[in-house]
């Protein structure tokens, strides 16, 4: 599945980042950059900016940053694969076949078949729907109150009385038994042969990202069981990595996303405005899911059904929330059951007020616990104050957050501060572990370390000033950077400087994770800081370097500590630490 390097940098190059971000975002050229409002967080004052002789893009201030591939990546939500594919398309290069595997081959013809197959049936209840047939269901839609402009919106269809309408249809164009069962639209019995899988229900189209069809909805009109009724899961359709009305909602600028039960919520808020809405798909809220959430918003509001099973359901999507690294927080629909119910009661205005006031998550469930106990005993009262510590020290493991959350806590619930980090500590001497949190592969916004920093300031040193490499050369080498994407950039930069050939952008696509990709961005964007004088740059340059080799020194001894055959490479290390501080490095003829 890999394109040759050639190719991925011709078709980086014929794709100037200016005219590709530029397409998306409003940037403004200022001096030698371009600038705009960052597409990755929500911002007011512009801090997304484009380097357009650099070939790449960084926002100062959430951090995202790599070239241009990167960006669609991010942007469209698309694999490095698909952006270079995308990015060819766009500038005409012909990418070479690519070389799959028979089974390979095979699976992808499945899946577009199957993807096509979806969209016919869509097209089918779509036109439905607004048939003398379909009239039932669009009586159903319109006494929701959904416009006509929201059922296109979401594609909306109905499916016939009759019980073998579709598959008769899609028999006429030439689909078989086959892969209408498989794509869940029907199903064969010995007695009636084949036939739909939904008929006489309104139908909610189920789309991906990329607004492509992947399965279906369907719900009576009226009551009956089962009320909903979905698409089995299929080679495309995966009910734990989709979401729906995401394909909206990734590019509401709402700095927030809000994730409820049902399709109806979904659609009901989309019409009232809040197009960052979206659900899971009649399964519980997953991992993945929080996943994908997050490469949207850090914030995630939920608007769960105000019932017994919605707050179950609340209560389990935040402990995902948290394990992902996301933020939650509840929006309360009381006296209402639902998003749909509420809105169309007390309309858009209440609504934005009740995001405005949605709770803390660590307050919901705390208050959620309390219902267990009696508050007029003094002994539940107690047993209650026990439990919360316990909660406090089993969700924060970090000390700082901790008692941040108790001090919170305590003024929100009305304990004596004091009183409440007492049982704290009474409660974690007694033995409750903390718990190591499987962070599942996600860090918060990272902080560098002074090492990730010093690393990361000289090899963009060695950009600014590409003459500086030659005089230091026999000092360095790739190894004095630990980290795997840093020792890459490393390497490639090193090359690249032995050649008079600087090229960033070029470094940054020989990653393909997304993340690599920011990670490698971030070391052509760091900040050197304001040096006015040609002494302070040399200083500052010499620190950089024995700090650099300084760790990566350290690093080795640790390693080979105790392994005699070593002790060579150790002195040989050591001598050359000394070396570098007494040396002068000269910035006379570079700057
Ligand atoms: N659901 C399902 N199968 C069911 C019932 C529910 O898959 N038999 C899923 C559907 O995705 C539905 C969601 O769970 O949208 C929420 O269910 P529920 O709260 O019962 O329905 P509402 O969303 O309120 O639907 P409506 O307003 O149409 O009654
Ligand atoms: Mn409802």
């Amino acid at each position: 599945m890999y394109y040759p390097d050639e190719i991925i940098e011709e078709v980086r190059e014929k794709n100037n980042i200016v005219d590709v971000v530029g397409e998306r975002v409003r940037i403004q050229k200022k001096g030698s950059s371009y600038f705009g409002l960052c597409p990755f967080h929500n911002e007011k004052s512009p801090s997304f900016s484009v380097n357009e002789p650099r070939q790449i893009f960084h926002c100062f201030g959430c951090g995202a940053s790599g070239n241009v591939f990167t960006f669609l990546m991010k942007y469209e939500n698309m694999t490095f694969q698909e952006a270079v594919q995308a990015l060819a398309e766009r500038a005409g290069v012909k990418l070479p076949e690519q070389e799959q595997s028979p089974q390979a081959k095979q699976a992808s013809n499945r899946r577009a078949q199957l993807l096509e197959i979806c969209k016919e049936a869509a097209k089918y209840f779509y036109v439905s729907l607004r048939e003398e047939r379909g009239a039932q269901g669009m009586e159903y839609f319109r006494k929701r109150q959904l416009t006509d402009e929201t059922m296109q919106r979401f594609g909306l269809g109905y499916s016939h009385k009759t019980s073998s309408d579709l598959c008769k249809y899609l028999k006429s164009k030439g689909y078989d038994d086959k892969l209408i069962i498989e794509a869940g639209l029907g199903t064969f019995d010995e007695r009636y042969g084949m036939h739909d899988k939904f008929w006489n229900r309104v139908m909610f189209p189920i789309q991906d990202q990329n607004h492509r069809v992947i399965g279906f909805g369907g719900r009576v009109m009226g009551d009956g069981e089962p009320k909903y009724l979905n698409s089995p899961e299929t080679p495309i359709f995966d009910k734990s990595r989709n979401l729906y009305g995401l394909n909206y909602a990734r590019s509401s600028r709402a700095g927030n996303i809000i994730l409820c039960e049902g399709y109806m919520d979904v659609i009901a808020m989309h019409q009232a405005g809040f197009t960052q809405a979206v659900a899971s798909l009649g399964t519980a809220f997953t991992e993945g899911q929080a996943n994908i959430l997050r490469r949207y918003a850090q914030n995630i509001l939920l608007a769960y059904d105000s019932d017994g099973p919605g707050v179950k359901a609340a209560l389990r999507a935040i402990g995902i929330l948290r394990e992902c690294g996301l933020s939650g927080k509840i929006i309360h629909m009381e006296p209402y059951k639902d998003p749909d119910e509420f809105i169309k009661n007390l309309g858009k205005d209440a609504f934005q007020e009740r995001i405005d006031k949605a709770e803390n998550s660590f307050f919901f469930e705390i208050r959620i616990m309390g219902r267990e106990y009696h508050m007029d005993d003094p002994d539940e009262k107690t047993r209650y104050y026990h439990a919360i510590a316990k909660k406090l020290i089993t969700t924060f493991p970090e000390e700082v957050e901790r008692e941040n959350y108790l001090q919170a806590v305590a003024a929100e619930f009305t304990i004596g501060t004091d009183q409440l980090r007492k049982l704290v500590l009474q409660e974690a001497s007694a033995g409750i572990t903390v718990p190591q949190r499987p962070r599942s592969g996600i860090q918060k916004k990272d902080t560098d370390t002074s090492a990730v920093k010093a690393e990361k300031m000289l090899l963009s040193w060695f950009t600014d000033v590409p003459g500086l490499y030659k005089k230091v050369r026999k000092y360095l080498t790739p190894d004095d950077f630990p980290d795997p994407v840093f020792h890459k950039v490393a390497e490639k930069l090193f090359e690249q400087l032995e050649q008079d050939q600087v090229n960033p952008a070029s470094i940054i696509s020989t990653f393909e994770a997304e993340e690599d990709q920011r990670k490698a961005g971030s070391v052509f964007n760091a900040q050197v800081g304001d040096l006015k004088t040609q002494q302070d740059k040399e200083k500052a340059f010499q620190d950089l370097l024995c700090t650099v080799k300084k760790n990566s020194y350290e690093q080795l001894s640790a390693s080979l500590a105790g392994d005699v055959n070593a002790l060579g490479k150790l002195i040989e290390g050591k001598k050359m630490l000394e070396e570098l501080n007494r040396i002068h490095i000269s910035m006379d003829d570079l700057l």
